[in-house]
């Protein structure tokens, strides 16, 4: 039995759908277990690019069988794209099963999503969301309105709860925030085509996922989003509305903790970020926008430039003891040694006094100095063809091994260039 989780331990965009297809080699199935379309994935093979935002990363490999578990929140309209772009890329797509748990993204949410927005900015307060309409469907599932994919798949329920929604929903949109409200009839005509086009992958996954772990098969879960995006372990209110950490692979597929039998977290040689809240290494200067167009730093889901900073090792520990990480796979080494020198964040100064954990409180975390290392760049050889870790520059291994020293977890795998085969296996 193998349960192994891939897990973001930065911002997001760490080269997680990269690694879920490097590994996907040796696996039977992955499983991604938290988001929704707020995720992008990028996948590079033969040339060609994938960008996937619900289906797995495993999906190019045939020998996979893909899940999207109960714990991922489902536009169905974006599914359905999804699938459809593939196959028009003449993809032979892994066998693909979707949850009946799962939650389904409405129209009124991405409305919502759009509208709040809106309102915060105006108060000088906007989150910086993909606008995909994650925040108000995790809020329905809690507050125990949601509509999941099996009430999707039964055409009477699904009316039914629309039209309990509807009128609530309509309120907020019109009276709370002055917005158009949305035609029942239309959603439910939409929605119920969509049901029809969905039925086929639609089963409860759960069993699937047991089967195949008492069956000794190695199954791969994957995680969108990160650490810091976390709700309750992110930079609160700065964050996304589930629990990407590896934990939440115990309630976002519905498998115990004692399954976990490995738990690799990914991480660029540097940090980004896309979207508002705190960032203690941000470099908002020239070596920040260089750091973006070397590694061609702008969202896969909105398009938006990343916020791009030094790497942070205080993060990185945290990460670490967050998610009970037993590998570290970096990714970008061949972007951030382009750089004549490169900084490593080894502590924070709060107030003048040296701390060692990550502040919870924002105005603390606000008033953080970074503690720099400096490392000598590598910038007249080019890594990127590069297999073995023994053939690279003395400054790349002196950068890698002093953060698995400052992290306590052992490097597994780096990146040096976004396809497949760029990679070093330690
Ligand atoms: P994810 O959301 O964690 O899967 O990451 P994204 O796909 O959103 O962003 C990662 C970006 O970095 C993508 O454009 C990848 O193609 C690219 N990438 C991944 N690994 C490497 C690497 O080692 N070097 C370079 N230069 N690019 C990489
Ligand atoms: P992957 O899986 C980077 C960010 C948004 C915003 C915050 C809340 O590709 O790493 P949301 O739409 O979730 O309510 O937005 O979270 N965010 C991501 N940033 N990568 C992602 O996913 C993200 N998913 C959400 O930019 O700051
Ligand atoms: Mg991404």
């Amino acid at each position: 039995m193998a349960g192994i989780v891939v897990v973001g331990t930065q911002w997001g965009d760490e080269g997680k759908g990269k690694y879920i297809d490097i590994l996907s080699e040796d696996t039977d199935y992955v499983v991604r277990y938290s988001g929704g379309n707020n995720a992008g994935h990028t996948i590079v093979h033969e040339g060609v690019k994938y960008a996937l935002h619900i289906i797995p990363s495993g999906i190019l490999r045939k020998n996979v069988t893909c899940i999207v578990a109960n714990g991922v929140v489902i536009d169905p309209r974006v599914l359905i794209e999804e699938i459809e772009s593939l196959k028009a890329k003449d993809v032979e797509m892994a066998t693909l099963y979707v949850s009946d748990r799962a939650h389904v993204i409405m129209p009124w949410h991405t409305v919502l999503d759009g509208l709040q927005e809106e309102k915060r900015q105006k108060s000088g307060l906007i989150l910086g969301t993909t606008r995909r309409g994650i925040g108000p469907a995790y809020s329905d599932k809690a507050d125990r309105c949601g509509i999941r994919m099996g009430d999707l798949m039964d055409p009477e329920v699904f009316k039914e709860k629309v039209y309990t929604n509807i009128e609530i929903k309509n309120a907020l949109i019109e009276k709370v925030y002055g917005g158009q409200g949305l035609d029942a009839e239309k959603i439910i005509e939409e929605y119920l085509a969509c049901a029809e086009k969905l039925r086929p992958y639609v089963r409860d996954v759960n069993s699937i996922i047991h089967k195949a772990l008492e069956d000794g098969k190695v199954v791969l879960f994957e995680g969108a989003q990160a650490t810091f995006l976390d709700i309750d372990f992110g930079t609160y209110p700065y964050v996304t509305s589930s629990n990407p950490i590896s934990g939440g692979v115990c309630t976002g597929a519905g498998v115990g903790p004692r399954m976990i039998t490995e738990v690799l977290g990914v991480m660029k040689a540097y940090t980004s970020r896309v979207g508002a809240g705190p960032f203690v290494t941000e470099l908002k200067n020239e070596v920040g926008d260089k750091i973006r167009e070397l590694g061609h730093e702008y969202g896969t889901t909105t398009g938006r430039p990343r916020r791009c900073g030094w790497l942070d090792a205080v993060m990185l520990k945290y990460a670490a003891r967050i998610n009970g990480l037993t590998g570290l796979c970096m990714n970008h080494l061949d972007t951030i040694g382009k750089l004549d020198t490169i900084k490593l964040c080894v502590g924070y100064k709060l107030d003048g006094q040296v701390i060692d954990y990550y502040p919870s409180n924002l105005r603390e975390l606000e008033r953080c100095e970074p503690i720099y290392e400096e490392f000598e760049g590598w910038k007249d050889t080019d890594i990127s063809k590069f297999r073995r870790f023994d053939s690279l520059p003395l400054a790349a291994k002196r950068y890698v091994r002093r953060i698995e020293e400052l992290v306590g977890v052992p490097m597994k795998y780096i990146g040096v260039g976004p396809a497949r085969e760029q990679v070093i296996t330690l």
